[in-house]
């Protein structure tokens, strides 16, 4: 009977749960037995392995977080490491290892795979769906839809007291977030690291707004850009001869990478799931399961890593057409 390992590694995202439930139930399915690896290559340095079965991963597909727990671990960017990694696995019989993960997390893994001859399949996630090689990473959908809720809400008090409010979503490298966030929340301006906004045009934009009798605006920026903090200061004194409602900002942070996952994150961590499993089945290793024109599909891991994802230009456009 084939044996694989599966973990969860770098930042958690909303749907991983739904990812390893359909590993575990695909791999029973076609007689594979699965092992659980805690804490993502921490686990696999210091063999912290549990067996999963159908049964354990029940309950389990609308669960935030992850069962399996995740880390950042930087002793895997060390040979030594990676190779009592791959000891562990192999005193356990594994075959291969699915690691549900982002850019940072494939690099490791293919390292893994070049330096031992180890198999691994790649399943994506990150809520900053940042990830080179595929439309979508399982996390994006209920990441944006947190910070929707959220900038609803902070609406409703920006309108309330006339106020400018710039609120922070994440995305260290990325504005995929920001930009989703912006154009369903309708803000007024939003900034992502990939396409910049010049500090004038933001003010023009602002006073013009106000003097069309519009007395609040909502800045959505992305982490990547500048922090709200910062932004929020510096209106504040190019601003400060007019006569505006005041300047509040507020970062949303981590309870975006939270709750329960989305119909379309639980849905669509499922189908890489089973489509993993069935690639390994096939014959296919050093690949992510990735998601191309709406269609699952595959691409090789060593692509995954050092090349940036862009956001469509046409969906910049949109969020700044689309405002006042
Ligand atoms: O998951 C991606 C991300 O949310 C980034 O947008 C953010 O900068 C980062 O993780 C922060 O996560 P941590 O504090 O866990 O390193």
């Amino acid at each position: 009977m084939k044996r694989i390992a599966v973990l969860t590694s770098g930042g958690d995202a909303p749907g991983l749960n739904a990812a390893i439930r359909a590993v575990v139930r695909t791999a029973s399915y076609y007689n594979i037995e699965t092992i659980g690896v805690k804490r993502g290559f921490k686990g696999l340095i210091e063999k912290e392995f549990e067996p999963l079965t159908p049964r354990s991963v029940g309950g389990i597909l609308g669960r935030g977080g992850t069962i399996l727990l995740t880390a950042r671990e930087p002793r895997f960017k060390e040979k030594e490491f990676r190779q009592k990694a791959v000891e562990n696995l192999k005193s356990e019989n594994i075959d291969a290892l699915f690691v549900i993960g982002g850019n940072g997390s494939f690099q490791g893994a293919y390292l893994l795979s070049k330096e031992f001859d180890f198999p691994i399949i790649g399943i994506p996630k990150t809520i900053d769906n940042d990830t080179f090689g595929t439309e979508y990473t399982i996390g994006f959908d209920t990441a944006v839809n947190n910070a929707m809720e959220a900038v609803d809400k902070i609406r409703d008090t920006g309108m309330s007291h006339e106020r400018i409010f710039v609120v922070e979503v994440m995305g260290r490298k990325s504005g995929f977030i920001a930009l989703d966030v912006g154009i369903s929340s309708g803000a007024d301006i939003t900034l992502i690291p990939e396409y910049p906004f010049p500090l004038h045009v933001i003010v023009q934009k602002l006073k013009k707004s106000y003097e069309s009798g519009k007395k609040f605006s909502i800045i959505v920026v992305a982490e990547g850009v500048t922090s709200a903090k910062t932004l929020a200061e510096v209106l504040e004194h190019y601003l400060k001869d007019e006569d505006l409602g005041g300047i509040r900002y507020s970062v949303l942070g981590y309870i975006q990478r939270g709750g329960s996952p989305t119909a379309k994150d639980r849905i669509i961590a499922s189908r890489f799931g089973k489509k993993a499993v069935e690639y390994y089945l096939e014959g296919e290793r050093d690949i992510m399961v990735a998601m191309e024109n709406g269609k699952i599909t595959k691409k090789p891991l060593s692509i995954t890593f050092g090349k940036i994802k862009k956001p469509e230009l046409e969906d910049f456009e949109l969020v700044n057409i689309l405002t006042l």
